[in-house]
């Protein structure tokens, strides 16, 4: 099978997550940070193990920024519903994931303002749009680091600077980013990244993180949820540091430690090598794709910063059939639909049946692309059923 749904999850995963999550339970099963023998203090040992490399991966200041999530998702949810009150001004893009959009929709249903700027065709945000959307009451600027219908890169460390001049914080979601090309959250001028662990962090499904910078006011900064954390038990409140404040309940260990091995990996190959690699692969598909007749690229241009994410749609097929055609004749995965993201593909100009996506990972040749290539050539060369 020819895996090309990177940007969905990671497969395969390093060798190295799959023998950790197959021995981790046996090992080091304890509850992390509830009791001082042994085993406890393994696992804990094992959850700063990850938290030190996620650290080091994005340049936080501290492990201690890194508050763990089951997702995404999750780390979206905490941030955007711990930070928004009513009347606070929110700044978003129409590039979103309904992961960022969703929350931020319910929130703008208790009184925040939401207000969404619209991208080019290309699916890129304008610096100077978002200038020009400030209002008084700016509190948060939320956006994708990268399409995860297109691979477009938003222009964050210009964001970054807006935000800072208003006093306010930004919000990244880096699903399709953090792992899959260097990331600096000092330097780009991040406050908070989310980001998956089961994507280009190469770790297992249910792992997640928040980056919380130091601009973040954690007293207003609510957690989502309270209990117990394994620090300062005597207390009736939940504590105010980092990162137990977020984090209530017992972790997901194994998960975690799975995600160290993925973390691992990319210390030992590079992110930059990798980023390279699937770069390469990324022009080489849209390439072939471009020249193909009745085929069109809905990426930005050749040139432009892009995650290795490509979306295209055939003349005379619906996405969905080109899915499965290509699933079931040529042995493809790959995504097919609005990804999760309507506005998205309103955008870029291809709503309501979305995209066929083709998402190449850190173990993707390029016999498979030339494969993916030729299969959507011959798809598009014969009439849908
Ligand atoms: C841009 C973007 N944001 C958020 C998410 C949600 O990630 P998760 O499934 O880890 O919650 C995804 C997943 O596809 C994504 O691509």
């Amino acid at each position: 099978m020819i895996y090309l749904d990177n940007a969905a999850t990671s497969w395969p995963k390093p060798p190295s997550v799959y023998e950790t999550l197959g021995s981790f339970l046996q090992t080091l099963g304890a509850n992390p940070g509830r009791a001082g023998h042994r085993m406890a203090a393994g696992a804990a040992a094992a959850v700063a193990d990850c938290r030190l490399r996620l650290a080091r991966l994005m340049n936080a200041e501290s492990p201690n920024h890194v508050v763990f999530a089951s997702n995404a998702t999750d780390a979206l949810n905490l941030a955007i519903r711990g930070l928004l009150r009513p009347g606070d001004q929110v700044i978003t893009s129409s590039m979103e994931h309904n992961s960022l959009a969703r929350p931020l929709r319910s929130v703008a249903e208790q009184g925040v303002r939401v207000t969404k700027v619209l991208c080019s065709p290309q699916g890129v945000i304008d610096r100077d749009v978002v200038a020009a959307a400030v209002s008084p009451r700016l509190r948060l600027i939320a956006v994708t680091h990268a399409s995860n219908v297109n691979g477009a890169i938003q222009p964050i460390e210009d964001l970054a600077e807006i935000a800072r001049h208003h006093n306010a914080l930004l919000l990244v979601d880096g699903a399709q980013t953090l792992g899959a090309m260097p990331m600096d959250v000092q330097s780009m001028g991040i406050d908070l990244l989310a980001f998956p662990g089961h994507k280009g962090l190469l770790g297992p499904p249910g792992t997640g993180g928040l980056y919380v910078g130091p601009q973040v006011d954690l007293a207003t900064f609510t957690p989502q949820r309270s209990g117990g954390t394994g620090v300062r038990s005597e207390d009736d409140a939940q504590p105010l540091e980092l990162p137990h404040r977020y984090e209530s309940g017992t972790s997901n260990t194994i998960g975690i430690a799975g995600l160290a091995a993925g973390v691992r990996f990319l210390e030992e190959h590079g992110v930059q090598s990798i980023h390279q690699r699937e770069s390469s692969l990324t022009r080489r598909l849209i390439a072939g794709l471009e020249a193909i007749e009745g085929v069109r690229v809905c990426n930005p241009p050749a040139g432009a910063p892009q995650a290795a994410v490509v979306s295209c749609v055939v003349d005379g097929w619906s996405p969905a059939d080109v899915g499965s055609v290509l699933d079931q004749s040529f042995d493809i995965a790959c995504r097919t639909g609005l990804h999760c993201a309507p506005d998205a593909c309103r955008t870029i100009g291809a709503f309501p049946e979305g995209t066929v996506r083709l998402s190449p990972g850190c173990f993707t040749t390029e016999d498979e692309i030339d494969a993916a290539i030729a299969a959507v050539a011959e798809i598009a060369s014969t009439p849908s059923a």
